[in-house]
């Protein structure tokens, strides 16, 4: 199960995701928002951060305008490692490297396309379960 969160900085992009989810069979949690509305991006990122953490999800996926308010406060809940991602490289290295659980993506800054694949990188790269990974990320937590 994969928590989904936006705020009306990322309402535009979020059709596109979810579509991508639904044509994988890929099952979600909407954490809304649900109208372009202005919102405040925390009120959705913690619910997201808080399913995951919990375990009740296993990954999350945040939208904001630029992607940088939700996935700072994603990040201050325990347990929680959210990547900012424009590229699929790093969608790529953060999987490997960081075993990140959560996803952020700017609206504003990546287009739809890009998008939809740094989404696709993000869900389908398994962590390296390499040592010196593991040690680094449990030293995040100390
Ligand atoms: C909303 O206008 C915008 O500030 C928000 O979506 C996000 O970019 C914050 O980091």
């Amino acid at each position: 199960m994969i928590a989904f969160g936006c705020d009306h900085g990322g309402f535009e992009l979020k059709k596109d995701i979810l579509d991508y989810l639904e044509k994988n069979n890929i099952e979600y949690k909407d954490f809304g928002c649900f109208s372009r509305e202005s919102c405040d991006y925390p009120d959705i990122a913690k619910p997201v951060a808080k399913a995951v953490a919990s375990g009740e999800c296993e990954k999350g996926i945040l939208i904001c305008g630029t992607g940088i308010g939700i996935s700072i406060t994603a990040n201050k809940v325990k347990g929680i490692r959210a990547a900012l991602c424009g590229d699929c490289f790093s969608a790529e290295m953060t999987r490997l490297h960081n075993d990140a659980n959560i996803v952020a993506l700017g609206a504003r800054v990546t287009g739809p396309g890009l998008a939809v694949k740094i989404v696709d990188t993000f869900l389908n790269t398994p962590f390296s379960n390499e040592e010196r990974h593991q040690r680094r990320i449990n030293k995040i937590e100390d």
